[in-house]
C-alpha cells in the first residue's frame, strides 16, 4: 500500500499528466529504488492510461528497475563506442561469471544493468560500480571495484 501511494502521490506532483509518465516512473525509481509490478495499475489510473500502455513503457526503457538492486549495483555501457572496443562480450562474461542475466542481481547482492554511454567513451568499455567509473573495464577490474564497493 505504500508503494502504491506513494506512485499517486508522484503522479499528483506531476498534476496527473500523461505526458509525463516518464519523468514519474524516473521520480518514482529515485524515491523507491525501482518499479514495483503492484504499481503500475495505480499510475494507469492516475493518468488516465491503460495498463498495457504503462507497462510497455516501463518494459521498453532499460531504465527502470523492475526489482530492487543488490548493495552493489555494476552499470556496463553497451553503447557505440564500448561495443566497439568488446563492450557484449565483457557484459556476457561478467553475467556468466555471476550466474544472472543482464539486470538481475547475484546472490551476494551485484546488480548488473546495462547502460547507454556514461560519456567515458574515450576509455571503453566503461563501468560504473556504485556511482563511480571505471574505464577500460574488464572482469578483473570490475571484480576489484565489486570488492572495493563492498568494504
Ligand atoms: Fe560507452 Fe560512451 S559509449 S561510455
Amino acid at each position: 500500500a505504500g508503494a502504491v501511494a506513494e506512485a499517486t502521490a508522484v503522479c499528483a506532483r506531476h498534476r496527473n499528466d500523461p505526458a509525463a509518465l516518464l519523468e514519474i516512473l524516473h521520480d518514482l525509481q529515485d524515491q523507491t529504488g525501482y518499479i514495483p509490478e503492484a504499481v503500475l495499475p495505480a499510475i494507469a489510473s492516475a493518468l488516465n492510461l491503460s495498463r498495457a500502455e504503462v507497462h510497455g513503457v516501463v518494459s521498453f526503457y532499460h531504465d527502470y528497475r523492475r526489482a530492487p538492486a543488490g548493495p552493489v549495483v555494476v552499470k556496463l555501457c553497451r553503447a557505440e563506442a564500448c561495443q566497439s572496443m568488446g563492450a557484449l562480450a565483457l557484459i556476457e562474461t561478467v553475467c556468466a561469471a555471476r550466474g544472472i542475466a543482464l539486470g538481475g542481481t547475484s546472490e551476494d547482492g551485484v546488480t548488473i544493468e546495462p547502460v547507454y554511454c556514461l560519456g567515458n567513451c574515450a576509455l571503453a568499455p566503461a563501468a560504473m560500480v556504485n556511482g563511480r567509473l571505471v574505464g577500460r573495464a574488464d572482469a578483473g577490474r570490475l571484480d576489484t571495484a565489486v570488492r572495493e564497493a563492498c568494504s
